[in-house]
């Protein structure tokens, strides 16, 4: 897609500060990653939803697998980030051993070691957008996200990488469950 043609999104998005994840798919013995942005859209069950191209390798696999991983990465993460943000040429890599966590009982995704958590999820439904997929899936295995300190969120704001700042209050002041 053309940068002009990207001009309004760059705009209306640059400022909205957001999680950097590697979402991983494996399916047919193989496995695919791609660097992507995850919210949550349900409490119970917690359910999450990434927006994949149409053309995401990632998305195919996930399609045909009915799973998914999303890995929250970390500061100390932006290589890989950079790394799984870039469409390699020919066969799907997926995450390469040294960085992969074995997939819990009953799912075949890799997750990113060192990762802030990683979530396993199957897939619930799609719901396609003008230029995107909105992949919509339950949270079943989470693994990692401790409190303690020792590294911070990787965020994307303004097309460059970020790490969080530091906290401004006492957990959830106004008594938001999240
Ligand atoms: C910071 C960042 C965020 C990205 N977010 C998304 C995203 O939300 N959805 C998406 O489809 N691609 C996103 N991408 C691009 C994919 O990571 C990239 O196209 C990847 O190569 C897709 O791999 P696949 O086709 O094997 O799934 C992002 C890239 C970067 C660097």
């Amino acid at each position: 897609m053309s940068e002009d043609r990207l001009g309004p999104a760059r705009a209306a998005f640059g400022p909205i500060a957001m999680p950097v994840t590697i979402v991983a798919s494996a399916a047919e013995g193989r496995g695919s990653w791609a660097t992507a942005t995850v919210m949550y859209v349900s409490f119970r069950p917690p359910q999450i939803c990434v927006a994949l191209s149409p053309g995401s390798r990632t998305l195919a696999m996930a399609r045909a697998s009915g799973e998914l991983s999303v890995s929250l990465l970390a500061a100390s993460q932006q290589s890989l980030a950079i790394r799984a943000g870039r469409r390699t040429p020919g066969d799907v890599v997926g995450i390469p051993d040294a960085y992969a966590l074995p997939p819990p009982d009953g799912f075949h995704s890799r997750g990113v070691a060192g990762a802030m958590e990683t979530l396993w999820c199957r897939v619930e439904n799609e719901v396609p957008t003008a230029d995107h997929v909105l992949v919509i899936a339950t949270v079943v295995v989470q693994q990692g996200g401790l409190e303690d300190g020792s590294d911070r969120p990787l965020l994307r704001l303004h097309r460059r990488y970020h790490a969080l700042g530091e906290a401004l209050s006492e957990p959830s002041p106004e008594g938001y469950p999240i």
